[in-house]
């Protein structure tokens, strides 16, 4: 059974559909890649998965179970993260502070925090170093460690990611993918939505969306096949 199953999920704004009705798994302890060109359906999908949309039909099952109702609180607690799309880390708040925000679904269990707290810090050192800072004073790769971080603070199963290497230099957004594969290493599955097609070498499946539709679904090798860039280059 997979951990993550989508099936015709519709799920629009208003009356107007945006996903026409997508189906994917994503197994236990892979990293997923689900890449599209601006405005093709990759923030809805997991904001959908999320909880913070509602699905017109169709139906997520995470772990075995229907996800289409519940709270974008309860999907936390169940063990789903997300981290947004454009980081939206509190500003005025510290790289500390932030990061024990993540954990909030986790408060009651200490041990808990203090060990994904060590995990992000070891993913992320640079943090460590920024502790006390202000999240608002962090650079753009920093405030996306944070990001990240602070998603993983909840100790989740499914982490998604939403366009991590938005605006990072092409060093940086290969120092959070390498994260992410370490944090999957460790045994969280994880979902990332790209635009950049770089971050396929770090994917174990691959979807593409064009205009709400997957167009295309690769796993294993057929990554690593030039045609899956040529199909997403030629999108
Ligand atoms: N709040 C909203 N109200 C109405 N339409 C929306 C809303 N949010 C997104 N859309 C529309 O839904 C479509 C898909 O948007 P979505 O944000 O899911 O795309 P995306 O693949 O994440 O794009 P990007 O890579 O630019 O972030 C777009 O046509 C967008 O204009
Ligand atoms: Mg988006």
């Amino acid at each position: 059974m997979a951990l993550l199953e989508i099936k015709d999920l519709v799920v629009g704004y208003g009356r107007f559909p945006v996903l026409h009705g997508i189906d994917f798994v994503v197994e236990e302890g892979e990293v997923c890649v689900l890449l599209g060109l601006n405005g093709a359906g990759k923030t809805t999908t997991v904001s959908a998965i999320a909880g913070l949309l509602k699905a017109t039909s169709g139906s997520i099952t995470f772990d075995g179970k229907a996800l289409t109702r519940g709270s974008p609180s309860t999907r936390v607690k169940s063990g789903i993260a997300l981290c947004p799309e454009g980081r939206r880390v509190f500003p005025r708040l510290s790289v500390a502070q932030n990061l024990r925000l993540g954990a909030w679904s986790k408060r009651r269990r200490p041990k808990v925090v203090r060990h994904q707290m060590e995990l992000v810090l070891d993913y992320f050192p640079r943090l460590e170093e920024r502790a006390d800072q202000m999240a608002g004073t962090l650079s753009g790769g920093e405030q996306q460690m944070l990001a990240v971080g602070r998603a993983v603070m909840s100790e989740p199963r499914l982490l998604m990611i939403d366009e991590a290497s938005m605006g990072l230099s092409p060093t940086l957004a290969r120092t959070v993918w390498e994260a992410t594969a370490r944090i999957a290493s460790n045994g969280t599955t994880v979902l990332m939505v790209e635009q950049n097609a770089g971050a396929l070498p770090f994917a174990d499946r691959a979807l593409l969306m064009e205009k709400g539709t997957l167009i295309h679904q690769a796993v294993g090798d057929e990554i690593r096949d030039v045609n899956l860039r040529d199909a997403y280059l030629g999108v």
